[in-house]
């Protein structure tokens, strides 16, 4: 398992090894600026910067807004220098703006890109074009080595209770499975929302954690306030798998599905040709108020500034770690 040290130097001074998940429409770049100053990996979906017709290039807009903030931090704070972010592309057949967001982001120098639903071995080439490195987020082991095959500097191993596309595995098989023969840099993810997490994470054998739904309930995320407040007042138990409303299995709060006429604990599956993200969404518009969320959101219990969740995660890593050693 590769020490500190030998993870690649964006993930080396980190103030904790905490990567915050891309977030379909949620993550904008205030969410990102403030994940970044407060220490942890920032990231966006290049989809979720959207312009209209004849509108100048949101991404662009977008990138330039991150990297400006972060300079500014830089120079203001140089004790505490901000991490570097990540832009996430959905590598799928449906997404046609990939060739334009992929040259985007190879001009903007991205430092970290995240992809996923499709390894390609021309994205990878993209973001080493401009000395950016390449993580793949999976659900099982045959995927993770097809992944390497291609080009992808590490993994992202997504478990049993993530928010989003979730994976069916235990975190404890999937980790196992994939340090069996691959010793670069892997991410987990799947309901991590405490710093005993990151840091059993780590005890697994993974480098960093991945981290989505927490950052919903944040002042900057670009979420609804019910939602937001859903995230903060409910628990696993309220979380449900279902294929319906992307045609690929995911994880979502029965609440909004309640709230939209449907029952949450009797709900159809559908076929996974339904999948497009022309548009930049994979669920129709009727669906829009169902709201995607991991199991572990019991964790979250207001909704307040993102920097307040970077601070309560690493004052509970660091507790953590004083029970154990
Ligand atoms: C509302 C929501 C939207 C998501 N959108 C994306 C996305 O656009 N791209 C992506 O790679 N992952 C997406 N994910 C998955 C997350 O990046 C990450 O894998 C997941 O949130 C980790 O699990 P956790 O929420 O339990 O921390 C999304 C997750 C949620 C909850």
């Amino acid at each position: 398992m590769p020490s500190n040290q030998e993870l690649p130097s964006v993930f080396r001074d980190l103030r904790l090894p905490v990567v915050g998940s891309p977030l379909f429409i949620v993550s904008n770049p205030k969410l990102v600026i403030a994940q970044c100053c407060a220490g942890i990996v920032g990231s966006f979906p290049a989809l979720n910067a959207r312009e209209k017709d004849g509108d100048p290039i949101a991404l662009e807009a977008w990138l330039r807004e991150i990297t400006e903030a972060l300079d500014a931090w830089n120079q203001a704070n140089p004790d505490t220098p901000a991490a570097p972010y990540a832009v996430n592309q959905i590598v799928h057949r449906s997404n046609t703006r990939l060739e334009r967001d992929l040259e985007i982001c190879a001009k903007w120098n991205v430092p970290i890109w995240i992809t996923s639903l499709g390894a390609r071995v021309e994205v990878n080439e993209a973001a080493h074009s401009c000395g950016g490195i390449a993580l793949h987020d999976i659900i099982n082991n045959t995927f993770a080595k097809k992944a390497i095959s291609k080009g992808a500097d590490g993994l992202i191993a997504v478990a049993a209770g993530a928010g989003g596309h979730a994976g069916p595995q235990s975190p404890f098989a999937l980790v196992q499975e994939i340090r069996d023969w691959f010793d670069g840099p892997l991410l987990l993810a799947g309901a991590i929302a405490t710093g005993g997490g990151v840091l059993a994470a780590q005890a697994m054998g993974a480098d960093l954690a991945y981290i989505g739904s927490p950052f919903i309930a944040t002042d900057e995320a670009n979420a609804a306030p019910a939602y937001k407040q859903m995230i903060a007042e409910y628990g696993a138990e309220d979380i449900v798998t279902s294929s319906l409303f992307t045609g690929v299995s995911g994880n979502y709060l029965k609440p909004s599905i309640a709230a939209a006429g449907m029952d949450p604990d009797a709900l159809e599956s559908a076929d996974v040709k339904s999948m497009n993200f022309g548009d930049g969404s994979s669920k129709p518009k009727a669906w829009s108020q169902v709201w995607g969320a991991g199991q572990g959101i019991g964790a979250v219990k207001s909704v307040g500034p993102a920097r307040a969740v970077v601070d309560r995660l690493a004052q509970e890593y660091l507790a953590a770690r004083e029970r154990l050693l």
